[in-house]
């Protein structure tokens, strides 16, 4: 069964909210790009890939009642697609996304205003279809890169949950599951807001695989002893040369992979390249909240008063990776002619 963290019905967004998980399972409603701008920033939904399709039905929620003349709706649409990006910064499929629907809107030549809201709402609703159909692609390529018996780490949650159902790291251990082949899953807790133990073995654990969680700080020890065979991660931002910027702490595990001589990859669907930028230098790094680092299982943790550093996402650079798991397939070095592939339509 897939896991899907959201809902569209009745010009109503209902998202799963995934800071109560695991232990509370309930929904919040948006009828306005407000509200879904709201629940990105606050993280109700997260995960590169699903933040871009809510982003998209946050742009049809932001101008479905507004009635004016063409011209002036088309303006109203760059203003909302102008505040829905800039919700969280690093990820670029909400960027990748909502630029792509304004531009097919604006591709309606002839239309009324009722027009261009009934293509921007069909447009949203292809881009949460086809995030589904590019899960279960990278899920089938990167499957053949893991055998029965395999211990796999992961970090963060790049599953059902950042996106709109399956996964992309972990819908290659879905797929893996599927073709019958039986891994153990490492998951990294993943301080500060824990999206490993909360989300990630949640997941596990509702679709049958057999999960290990663990403190991240034990990974290189881990990796010492000789129990990982592969690590397959999410990204957030995949500039051209293929430096890659996921949750904080990525980095480090991709250098540990490379002391260890394991491998490293990162599953990620096109949606997820930023061919805008060369290298990762360019990435911009969201800084959260200090409280996140501060307060831990609902209390302080930390004296008050103390200064906080608390970075969402690190860079990895293309060095360290050895490929990249897309819905095109397993792309290898080197990488800007590989990634060809993705940039043809
Ligand atoms: O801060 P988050 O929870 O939105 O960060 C999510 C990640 O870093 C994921 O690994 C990434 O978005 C890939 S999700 C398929």
């Amino acid at each position: 069964m897939d896991i899907s963290p959201f809902v569209f019905r009745s010009d109503t967004l209902k998202l799963l909210d995934q800071r109560k998980l695991p232990n509370k399972v309930t929904w919040i409603r948006c009828r306005d790009a407000k509200k879904v701008y709201w629940s990105i920033q606050h993280m109700v939904v997260r995960g590169a890939p699903a933040i871009g399709v809510a982003g998209g039905y946050g742009l049809y929620l932001g101008v479905r009642s507004y009635q004016g003349d063409r011209k002036a709706f088309l303006r109203r649409l760059e203003e909302q697609a102008k505040y829905l990006k800039s919700a969280r910064p690093t990820g670029v499929n909400l960027r990748n996304v909502i630029d792509e629907i304004v531009a097919r809107v604006k591709a309606v030549r002839h239309g009324t205003v009722k027009d261009l809201k009934a293509r921007l709402l069909h447009e949203a609703k292809r881009f949460h279809k086809e995030d589904i159909e590019l899960c279960r692609s990278i899920g089938r390529h990167g499957s053949r890169l893991f055998r029965s018996g395999d211990h796999v780490l992961t970090h963060c949650n790049a599953g059902g949950l950042a996106t709109t159902g399956y996964g992309t790291a972990l819908g290659v251990l879905y797929a893996c599951k599927e073709r019958g082949k039986k891994l153990t899953v490492y998951a990294d807790e993943t301080r500060p807001l824990l999206q490993g133990a909360r989300l990630t073995a949640w997941e596990l654990v509702r679709m049958g695989l057999k999960c290990r969680l663990l403190c991240d700080n034990a990974a290189a020890s881990l990796m010492q002893a000789g129990t990982i065979d592969g690590i397959v991660v999410g990204a957030d931002r995949i500039a051209s040369n293929g430096d890659t910027a996921n949750k904080i702490g990525t980095y480090n595990l991709a250098l540990l992979a490379k002391a260890h001589g394991i491998p490293f990859y990162i599953a990620a669907p096109s949606t997820t390249f930023d061919f805008s930028i060369r290298s990762g230098k360019q990435i911009p790094i969201e800084n959260r909240h200090a409280t996140e680092v501060t307060m831990g299982m609902g209390r302080q943790i930390a004296p008050k008063g103390v200064g906080v550093i608390n970075p969402a996402f690190d860079v990895t650079p293309h060095s360290l990776i050895s490929a990249f798991i897309t819905e095109k397939g397993v792309l290898r070095r080197p990488f800007q002619k590989s990634f060809s592939t993705l940039r043809k339509k």
